[in-house]
């Protein structure tokens, strides 16, 4: 399996160079699919055990091979004794089998979402998601693809044979210690992998080759090319397919990211070997991955982060061409399928954005970090959205790092980056978008087909780190019956005036809540708003009980300006003006 290599570079040093054997997960398919969550222990460094989580094996999990359209009943077992969550990122399920925070799956005990798959073919995955623990659980191992299929791409001539000329690549980098332990969080993570396998080599035949390609990494972005300088074309962006091949020399691509890729082998000699690489010297400063993760050298070098990779072209595997299979793909197509983005003047509503740093530095490398200035609580439901709205969602990066967007539930049509329309391939469906510093990005999307008014959806920042440091919010979709329900509760609220006013950089906010209809309790929202409209915070969003509340609204970050506050609690709104004097 392990073939060692031994040979002089330059004449001076002799370095010893292994090529592993990449690591293909096994795949399950069918109705009836079954994962057990475990601990495990892998070689990731030959002779050496290392600690680590897996789904049905030791590490990463097997890929599931999904129909659309087809039902499948899906049990996960967790053998962990850690509680912890499987979420199916990029996929369309209602909020209870999504797999969120709020679905934990407690030691011993066993999940079952089923649903049916209504997914386009193109390639999502699923990973732990508890609250503060998706970094360790991803970070340990568990990680694994979803390839969905459909007969829109099972009519296109392009290579779909698991393991022989289409293969899943999941790219990650990880921090092990002196006893090659995996070190979660970390901002050392210079060890690169694809499946799980370091100094990856895998066998391509001569003819076109298709990758799925997953950056599975906590918090770093990579600058995906090849060492000859050959051509890749992208086929799918993260939602499927794309309306044409994209011919590109690089593919940037952000944690949680997928894009697919046909590589033409056919012109490779027998026996040549072809890096893929990611060229992170190309990187502006202020994407993690770049020499400087902050947005320039002087803001951040308190900050800079010494890792020997950042800033650097590295390998991430190699591929050896050897002789093509029966029947061989040898040319890129010139047509996929129709894309037909959403229109914006279709859109109900714009909601803004904003992702703010919790102050400014000391670290502008793990936050934390805001979204809205206010950081992710389970119980504060962000965002209600009513069932079939069509959304603009604009979000503004004000800290000095990039950010990789993720919204649970829904694909989205990226409209703009600060008001310019993206390249091809951001033009396809995509469910992370990277937003870099000071960038505004504004994407166009529609909740469609499920709604429940308990279990909410999330939308993060998929940097590990930053997620599990707050970095998250919650929406949850509604039907107009349930807005209705809320329609119900008696008018008697009452948002009192806030203290002190003017203030700084806190004031004090009341309000009264009186018992709702038929005995269930009213959701509150109260939210800031800039005299533009833009909201700047939300301080409740929750059912609460009868009573008299208090809330702090903190501004320390904020300048002088009128903000409004708003109560609302179904059709029951109500604003006041505040003063805010620095
Ligand atoms: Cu891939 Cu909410 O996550
Ligand atoms: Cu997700
Ligand atoms: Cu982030």
């Amino acid at each position: 399996m392990r073939q060692i290599i031994t040979f002089l570079m330059l004449g001076i040093t002799s370095i010893l160079f292994s090529q592993n054997k990449l690591l293909i997960p096994d795949t399950l398919s069918g109705t009836n699919i079954n994962l057990n969550l475990q601990y495990g222990s892998f070689e990731f460094y030959p002779g050496v055990q290392t600690s680590t989580m897996g789904a049905n094996g030791d590490i990463l999990g097997p890929t599931l091979i999904l129909k659309k359209n087809q039902f499948v009943d899906i049990k996960v077992k967790n053998e962990l004794n850690d509680t912890t969550t499987i979420h199916w990122h990029g996929m369309h399920v209602s909020a209870e089998n999504d797999g969120g925070p709020h679905t934990t799956i407690a030691p011993s005990a066993t999940w079952n979402p089923s649903f049916t798959v209504l997914d386009k073919a193109g390639t999502y995955w699923y990973h732990p998601h508890l609250h503060e623990k998706t970094n360790l659980h991803v970070s340990k191992g568990i990680a694994g693809f979803i390839i969905v299929r459909d007969e829109e791409e099972a009519a296109l001539t392009l290579p779909r044979t698991y393991g022989v000329d289409d293969f899943p690549l999941v790219i990650q980098t990880k921090t092990f210690d002196a006893n090659k332990d995996i070190v979660v969080p970390s901002n050392a993570d210079s060890v690169v992998m694809v499946n799980a396998t370091i100094d990856a080599e895998l066998e391509v035949p001569a003819q076109v080759v298709r990758f799925r390609l997953l950056n599975g990494s906590s918090q770093r972005v990579f600058n995906v090319g090849l060492n000859n300088g050959k051509k890749i074309y992208q086929i799918a962006s993260d939602g499927g397919l794309v309306s044409k091949p994209i011919e590109l020399t690089r593919l940037q691509l952000s944690p949680g990211e997928r894009a697919e890729i046909l590589i033409n082998f056919s012109t490779s000699a027998p026996g040549e070997t072809v890096y893929l690489m990611s060229y992170a010297s190309e990187f502006q400063n202020g994407i993690y991955g770049a020499t400087y993760p902050g947005m320039n050298s002087m803001q951040t070098l308190n900050n800079y982060n010494p890792n020997p990779i950042n800033g650097t072209n590295f390998n991430l595997m190699q591929f050896k061409v050897v002789s093509e299979t029966v029947n061989p793909i040898k040319s890129i197509p010139t047509d996929l399928v129709d894309v037909t983005p959403l229109l914006e003047s279709n859109s109900d509503v714009t909601r803004n954005l904003t992702l703010n740093p919790v102050q400014r530095g000391p670290n502008m490398l793990n936050g934390e970090f805001l979204i809205n200035n206010v950081s992710f609580d389970m119980d504060v439901i962000n965002y209600t959205i009513p069932l079939n709205n069509t959304e603009i969602w604009s979000i503004t990066n004000q800290t000095p790092i990039a950010h990789p967007f993720h919204i649970h539930d829904v694909q989205f049509y990226i409209l703009d980056r600060n008001g310019v329309a993206p390249e091809p391939s951001e033009q396809g469906r995509k469910d992370v978008v990277i937003i870099k510093a000071q960038e505004t990005v504004r994407f166009i999307t529609k909740f469609e087909d499920f709604a429940d008014d308990s279990v909410p959806y999330m939308y993060h920042c998929h940097m590990l780190t930053h997620e599990d440091g707050g970095m998250m919010g919650q929406f949850s979709v509604v039907t107009t019956t349930d807005v209705k329900d809320d329609l119900a509760v008696p008018e008697k609220f009452e948002l009192h005036q806030n203290y002190p006013n003017p203030f700084n950089p806190s004031t004090k906010i009341s309000y009264s809540i009186p018992l709702g209809a038929n005995n269930k309790y009213p959701f509150v929202s109260l939210k800031i708003y800039n005299i533009l409209g833009s909201e700047i915070a939300t301080l409740v969003g929750k059912e609460q009980q009868a009573g008299n509340y208090q809330v702090t609204f903190n501004a320390t970050e904020l300048p002088t300006a009128m903000y409004i506050y708003q109560l609302q609690v179904g059709n029951f709104v109500q604003t006041k003006k505040m003063m805010l004097i620095k």
